[in-house]
């Protein structure tokens, strides 16, 4: 269903996110028709550039972020045709771009402001929008991590937009959230009658959130100074934690999810004192070889300055929730930097039968288990046990019930960005996250931080191409469970 006409302000757009993501993501959404010329993307940046030239690092970008089978010259020339660009210094009232050719009045096309900029221009740009009288009660405002490197700093980003922009013209990306997979739990949970009733702790052993990624991080700038805990753990694993634990909402309306998963992460019980060093795990990579090719440690990857970092490449945690449907029940979670292989997934552990007829059969019953495979190969496996067959009596055996996406369905599956970028337009929050989850995670997340900061000691280090450092199985191992790794 297209969307009504939009004019979409990108600020920040001559930047590697508008590159990577938002362009191919917008490319691909007006190829679908889902909206057309008569939509305008601004780009703006302190990069001096006329229309021509920001059309033509536009048709770069799609050129070599998009798929080539998907490129098609005459759509790409009438997407470039909707791009224009404003040279802009928010921070330099002398130097501010007038965007007042590039803005329709019409109030039925909606507006919306993409901040792909360092959150200290947050403040500014917001500013800027207000006083050049570019703020509409009905504009929306889109903003992304890092939200503050702790609650403190998160209070503050959130605070500047929040002088200008009401919390419901407010969107906070996490991209996870626009993953097809991701989307699918909660059609797997709530359009099925099937788990709901088992989806508890008399049922539930326990579950794990894998985030698995073979890419290195040293050479990303940014990546030193936040670590795997404030880059994954905070924003995509937690939401992933949420979607998996929280009540089934009443509609699908914003709130109604976002409370829900508010109580999850209320819910969480904290870790800090002497929890830190016993349910969390920090590691760092040395070289080793990932996907037949030798790698780099992390130290090796970093700019001198930076030589002898402590930030973790890797974290593994045992988080618990303390509520009626959970409590005793671990959630495993563990993300980082080359490891074996990218691989994202989540896996429901359940409770072994209470009694097992089959006392003569070769084979005894494993518990049930459910996988539920982000990416990349997406889709859904659950474990069943079996009688195998043959004439040779009762031999148990585990197989997985397959879902693979790929194979049952045809259709290209979108790219995060693609959902996020038009459910803005929509005016549908859903899967954005609201301030008050956003502080609520930061809230679980800084004792931890805390306690590796006092404790004052290195991270483990792990071979590159592994699944990490020891202590990550030591941790779940300890319990007598072990990390699901068969795929
Ligand atoms: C980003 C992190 O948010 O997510 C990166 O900052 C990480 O470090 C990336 O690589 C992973 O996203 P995806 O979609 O490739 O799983």
């Amino acid at each position: 269903i297209p969307v009504q006409p939009f004019d979409y302000v990108v600020f920040g757009a001559t930047g590697d996110l508008t590159k990577r993501k938002l362009i191919p993501a917008l490319y691909h959404r007006f190829k679908d028709g889902q909206f057309d010329e008569q939509s305008r993307i601004i780009g703006v940046s302190r990069t001096k550039l006329t229309d021509a030239e920001f059309q033509k690092l536009a048709r770069d970008s799609i050129e070599t972020f998009v798929e080539k089978s998907y490129q098609d010259k005459k759509t790409i020339d009438r997407f470039i045709g909707a791009f224009s660009y404003v040279p802009n210094d928010v921070t330099d009232e002398a130097h501010w771009g007038d965007l007042s050719k590039n803005l329709r009045e019409d109030p039925k096309v909606v507006r919306a402001f993409y901040l792909a900029i360092a959150p200290d221009l947050f403040g500014p740009t917001c500013e800027y929008i207000l006083k050049k009288g570019y703020y509409r009660r009905d504009a929306r405002v889109v903003i992304e991590k890092p939200l503050g490197h702790d609650l403190a700093s998160s209070i503050e980003i959130n605070d500047e937009v929040s002088k200008i922009f009401k919390e419901d013209q407010v969107y906070r990306i996490d991209h996870y959230l626009g993953k097809e997979t991701v989307q699918n739990l909660l059609a797997l949970r709530f359009a099925n009658i099937l788990f709901e009733p088992i989806w508890n702790s008399a049922h539930i052993d326990h579950v794990q959130i894998t985030v698995a990624e073979s890419v290195g991080a040293g050479t990303r700038g940014y990546y030193d100074e936040s670590g795997a805990l404030r880059d994954m753990v905070q924003n995509h694993i937690i939401q992933l934690l949420c979607l998996v634990a929280m009540e089934p909402p009443a509609s699908d309306a914003a709130n109604a999810l976002r409370d829900e998963k508010l109580k999850v992460l209320r819910s969480l019980k904290p870790i800090d004192g002497a929890d830190v060093g016993r349910v969390t795990v920090r590691g760092q990579y040395r070289g080793g070889s990932v996907d037949g090719t030798a790698v780099a440690s992390y130290q090796d990857e970093l700019p001198e300055d930076k030589k002898g970092s402590r930030t973790e490449t890797f974290v593994a945690i045992k988080a618990e929730i303390e509520n009626w449907r959970w409590s005793g029940v671990p959630f495993y979670i563990r993300t980082g930097k080359r490891l074996v292989s990218r691989a994202s997934e989540i896996v429901i552990q359940f409770r072994n039968i209470p009694h097992s007829m089959f006392d003569h059969a070769q084979g005894a019953p494993k518990p049930n288990r459910l996988v539920i495979r982000i990416q990349p190969d997406e889709g859904v496996k659950l474990f069943l046990m079996i009688k195998d067959p043959g004439p040779g009596g009762m031999r148990l055996r585990e197989v997985p019930l397959n879902l693979s996406f790929a194979e049952t369905f045809a259709e290209r599956t979108p790219e995060a960005y693609e959902r996020l970028l038009l459910d803005v337009i929509r005016g549908q929050q859903t899967l954005f996250m609201r301030r008050d989850e956003l502080e609520a995670a930061w809230e679980w997340v800084d004792p931890i931080r805390n306690g590796w900061d006092l404790a004052n000691d290195a991270p483990q280090t792990y071979t590159a191409g592994t699944w990490g450092p020891t202590g990550a199985i030591a941790l779940i191992e300890r319990d007598g469970r072990t990390w699901h790794e068969d795929g």
